[in-house]
């Protein structure tokens, strides 16, 4: 019998524990958030983050800026909130408007306030092993997600179909550095049924709705479902076909209630942690 990785519960469970450490904190953990520009689900993912923000109890601060911002204005933004002592972690949504560059800001925010865990320092450090600030989040959650449902990793093969930076390329080094054997497929990969269906955990960040059927999938995989695409009737999906993977998977994320409720429990998690690592700097 399937097995489902509840995302929703276990997030809850992180969410209620950091509750409790915020409540006997003097100082408060601050988040910034910048978003800028009109993106629909940016609005909504930021709108999330600060909810949960100040349920936690912590400082939780949102700027918004219009769609024809500078990159000077957001240069001097971000600039200030490395700066500022009440600022504990600074977080740039993505993506931006076109005619600012992502990776350009993203390396002017202070790794110690990187709470994405996006800056060349933090990824730098993901790829030896050594201590980054903080971790990219989605990747993050979902192998606590695994953990907690006792997933085992050393020696296995483990398939992640996506490399963008924020998913797929953190995690597999996550994976590497949890003594997995990891194969990154993605959109130009060949025989990608065949190289997915070698693995014991699969991970799919592909964005591409119902990509992943049952000939996908060994007997008793586990199988993580990154994925979020809105169907024809606005239904949220994801990449696995539920019905027909849960059939023959030994563990298994629904979407929606699996890896996205994991994210921004990660997200406030580092924001706890980069604010306990700075006040001792
Ligand atoms: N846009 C979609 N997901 C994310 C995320 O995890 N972090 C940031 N900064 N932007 C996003």
């Amino acid at each position: 019998m399937v097995q489902i990785l509840d995302g929703s519960a276990c997030s809850k469970e992180i969410l209620n524990d950091i509750k409790l450490k915020v409540a006997k904190m003097a100082k408060k953990p601050s988040l910034a958030v910048i978003l800028v520009g009109e993106d629909p689900a940016s609005q909504i993912y930021v709108r999330n983050k600060e909810k949960t923000a100040k349920e936690l109890g912590f400082i939780s601060k949102t700027f918004k800026m219009k769609e024809n911002t500078s990159a000077n204005e957001l240069k001097d933004l971000i600039l200030n909130l490395n700066l500022d002592e009440d600022t504990d972690a600074v977080l740039l949504q993505l993506p931006l408007p076109e005619h600012l560059c992502a990776r350009d800001f993203i390396e002017l925010i202070n790794p110690r306030k990187d709470v994405d865990g996006f800056h060349p320092i933090n990824t730098g450090r993901l790829m030896s092993n050594s201590n980054p600030y903080a971790l990219s989040c989605t990747p993050k959650g979902i192998i606590r997600l695994l953990k907690k449902y006792n997933v085992e990793f050393e020696g296995k093969n483990a398939v992640v179909i996506g490399r963008s930076n924020m998913v797929g390329k953190p995690l597999a080094q996550m994976l590497l550095n949890e003594n997995a054997t990891v194969t990154v497929a993605h959109s130009k990969t060949r025989n990608l049924a065949q190289i997915a269906s070698s693995a014991d955990i699969l991970i799919s960040a592909a964005g591409v709705g119902g990509l992943i059927g049952k000939d996908f999938v060994k007997n008793g995989a586990i199988v993580v479902d990154v994925g979020i695409v809105r169907d024809e009737n606005g239904k949220i999906k994801g990449d696995v076909n539920f019905e027909e993977v849960s059939q023959i998977a030994s563990l298994i994320t629904p979407v929606p209630g699996g890896v996205g409720p994991m994210t921004i429990a990660m997200l406030m998690e580092n924001t706890l942690e980069l604010s306990i690592k700075n006040a001792k700097f």
